[in-house]
């Protein structure tokens, strides 16, 4: 059933410190992204207003309601329906292109894969919204030497996904949640960083 929660409990890395996390981890990690983060990406790259763009993991639509505010055409995927676009699209068995732009908040432990699949697709443009240090561990290291992001924009604010209803986290060890995103254009990505 979307939007059902599952249990998981283990140690994971948070903010580049290990330690012991508790969390529930809604079914395939639905975690809505708050319209903050995706205004910030609009502030920061106006040319994706009025563009059609691939939410190929689209949720409820949290992410792709505010980019359709910003005049993009958005075409709704995702595995489970929701209740926004098209369920029962699985982005790492899809071939087909929906769009030449592709921007989501994958879900966490797909995101390497996310990014791979897009590579395969050719997509122009990917914006993917991942932790700030998904490209400092140590086990991406052969992964980031394939495919560098050309941008990334670090958010100067933790996204707060508690108050929608998302991942309740209790971790203990200290460490930062912030978020950035890495774009992808063409298949080489330089370390260029914007600073929103
Ligand atoms: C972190 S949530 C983000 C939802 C939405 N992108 C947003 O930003 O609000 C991740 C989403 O990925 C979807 N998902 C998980 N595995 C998927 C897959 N293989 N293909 C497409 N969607 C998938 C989940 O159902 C969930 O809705």
């Amino acid at each position: 059933m979307a939007g059902k929660r599952k249990t998981n409990k283990g140690a994971m890395m948070l903010g580049g410190q290990s330690g012991e996390v508790e969390w529930d981890r809604p079914d395939h990690e639905f975690y809505p992204t708050p319209p903050e983060a995706t205004e910030a990406l609009i502030r920061a790259m106006p040319h994706l207003a009025g563009q059609k763009i691939w939410e190929c993991a689209c949720g409820d639509g949290r992410l792709a309601r505010v980019l359709e505010y910003h005049g993009c055409t958005v075409i709704g995927t995702d595995l489970i329906d929701r209740g926004y676009g098209e369920g029962g699209v699985d982005f790492l068995a899809t071939h087909r292109r929906r769009a030449s732009k592709a921007i989501t908040n994958p879900p966490f432990t797909l995101a390497q894969a996310f990014i791979e699949h897009a590579m395969r697709l050719h997509l122009e443009e990917v914006w993917m919204l991942l932790k700030t240090d998904y490209y400092q561990a140590a086990s991406r290291t052969g992964f980031k030497q394939r495919i560098r992001p050309k941008y990334k924009l670090e958010l100067s604010w933790r996204i707060d996904t508690l108050a929608l209803e998302a991942p309740r986290l209790t971790a203990h060890g200290s460490g930062s949640s912030a978020i950035s995103r890495a774009a992808q254009s063409g298949t080489h990505w330089s370390s260029r960083r914007w600073v929103i």
